[in-house]
């Protein structure tokens, strides 16, 4: 696949790879590689013009947003992309209203998703009056209620503080269908990641075990990335991580 947007600018460059059910695949690389750009092919936001995404055996294109967003949740880097309602409660009821679930049901979803995320007490609140790390929370809530088969999520854990951090990442660790995250948190990657894609400048520059990818520093150093902490050096006592 090869994607240029329309002012020009190439963000994806001749990439091609295959994600089986339940697989938990991080993309890393450096600001600009195109992470983003690829992720918003995955749900449809961007329909691929040369080359093909398929969910399943469906194609992504103009006649199939509706499936493939029933399918596939995905939560944007920027939260202000995904948070239009007046209310959080709103922007978290949004996915199980359009399902049909009735109105009781929906309260409850809502209630267990903001619990989930520790953002209750912002059930009543407007999106816009969040803090950035309480849209961000929020705008993972949004996509818990609709059980997913694909779950893709664009820097889930930048703007958290570390408790808020950690909760995301238990909670991810719960999801056992696939999972396609896009991040700078390296750490977390070793945790919710066996599989790692490194994007460089737009094309793929290696596909593998997340584990061997970061021992090769070399590659990481290639990719604007660095060891996560947990396999660095103890910077007192010199013990490998
Ligand atoms: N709307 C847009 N119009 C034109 N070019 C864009 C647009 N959005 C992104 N780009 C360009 O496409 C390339 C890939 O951007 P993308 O946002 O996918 O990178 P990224 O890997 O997600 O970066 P980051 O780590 O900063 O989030 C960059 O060169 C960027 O400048
Ligand atoms: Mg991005």
């Amino acid at each position: 696949m090869i994607y240029h947007y329309p002012d020009g600018q190439k963000a994806i460059d001749d990439i091609n790879f295959t994600i089986t059910h339940g697989e938990s695949v991080a993309l890393v690389g450096a600001n600009g590689a195109g992470k983003s750009t690829l992720l918003l092919h995955i749900n449809g936001t961007i329909i691929p013009r040369q080359g093909i995404v398929n969910i399943g055996n469906i194609p992504v294109n103009e006649k199939t947003p509706e499936i493939i967003r029933k399918k596939v949740e995905i939560v944007f880097q920027n939260s202000d992309d995904q948070l239009f309602m007046p209310t959080v409660f709103d922007d978290v009821a949004f996915g199980p209203v359009n399902l049909n679930i009735p109105a009781e049901d929906v309260r409850f979803l809502v209630d267990h998703a903001l619990e989930q995320v520790g953002a209750l007490h912002s059930k009543d609140h407007p999106p816009y009056k969040l803090s950035a790390g309480e849209k961000r929370l929020v705008a993972i809530a949004t996509v818990l209620p609709v059980f997913p088969e694909i779950l893709v999520m664009d820097e889930p854990t930048s703007d958290l503080d570390p408790f808020s951090r950690r909760t995301i990442i238990q909670l991810l660790k719960s999801f056992h269908h696939t999972k396609i995250i896009a991040t700078h948190d390296l750490d977390m990657t070793m945790e919710l990641c066996e599989r790692t894609i490194i994007l460089n400048k737009g094309e793929i520059s290696s596909d593998g075990p997340t584990e061997v990818l970061f021992n090769d520093n070399k590659l990481l150093a290639a990719s604007h990335l660095e060891q996560p902490l947990c396999m660095q050096s103890c910077p007192v006592c010199g013990k490998a991580g």
